[in-house]
């Protein structure tokens, strides 16, 4: 079973692996691929639910997610990525709401975008025993203040990401997601402390490496820029729905081998 413990043991050695799911079959795909953590994202507003940011995401659809991913999952560390304001507005609240994804749905960690506000909550829940995921850089529960861009691209930026990335490791985070910065700021980030950083746009000098699954395996709809395509699931899925189309269409489906004829059942009217 992997902890935070093992997997804090490996960082330095190997690149950490880690990939989102948001379903069961996909999370046992992914697992059984031998990676590392699962995140239950918050992406998956976008990449599953159809919303068009990650803000309308509920706790109760997180929690849902989160219990399919770990009903599949046997060896990677399943982490459920608090959705916008379950954290950070009021303490208990707070507890409340990460502590049920442990404790109801099963995951091992939860994942909090990270800020000057959740510096002392980090503390708190690690003290509970809910180890936290930080995140910082692109943090896209902030789409209508920062867009979607590029952050810690000036001294004063990179500065603040560096001193919050400092505190989130003194106050106990287990790793921090490092989104869409310069690399040579993940690369110093990285040195400066002593928790795995995983990165996501931000160049090869991370601890580790995420991406959303559905840009991976070829099912994204807007793929980011530093996100890359390892398979075409989605040309896959839409020639297999054609040819379904097709054969029942055609009559061709169902064939002889997909029905059943019972005796004795003729003239019921
Ligand atoms: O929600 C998500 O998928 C994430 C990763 C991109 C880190 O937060
Ligand atoms: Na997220």
């Amino acid at each position: 079973m992997a902890t935070v413990r093992s997997l804090r043991a490996k960082a330095g050695d190997e690149p950490i692996t880690m990939l989102t799911a948001y379903d069961a079959p996909t999370a046992r795909i992914v697992d059984e691929a031998g990676i590392d953590i699962i995140l239950v994202g918050d992406s998956m507003g976008n990449a599953s639910l159809g919303y068009d940011s990650t803000l309308p995401v509920t706790v109760e659809e997180m929690h849902s997610r989160t219990a399919a991913v770990a009903r599949a999952t046997d060896d990677a560390l399943v982490v459920a990525d608090m959705p916008f304001l379950s954290f950070g507005v009021d303490e208990a609240a707070s507890i409340e709401n990460c502590g049920c994804m442990l404790k109801e749905a099963d995951a091992d960690a939860v994942k909090l975008e990270s800020g000057p506000h959740t510096v002392e909550l980090t503390e708190r829940l690690v003290q509970l025993g809910i180890p936290v995921m930080a995140h910082l850089g692109l943090t896209p529960q902030r789409v209508k203040e920062l867009g979607l861009s590029r952050q810690g691209t000036d001294r004063d930026d990179a500065r603040e990401i560096m001193d919050l990335a400092k505190k989130h490791a003194e106050a106990g985070a287990f790793s921090l997601v490092l989104e869409h910065v310069p690399a040579n700021l993940a690369q110093q980030v990285t040195e400066a402390i002593d928790i795995p950083t995983i990165g996501i746009g931000a160049g090869p000098d991370c601890d580790g490496q995420v991406l959303v699954i559905n840009d991976v395996v070829g099912m994204g709809d807007s793929v980011p820029p530093f996100a890359a395509q390892f398979g075409d699931v989605k040309s896959e899925m839409e020639s297999a729905v054609d040819s379904y189309r097709d054969a029942v269409e055609s009559g061709e489906f169902p064939a002889d081998e997909h029905s059943h004829v019972e005796g004795d059942l003729d003239e019921l009217y």
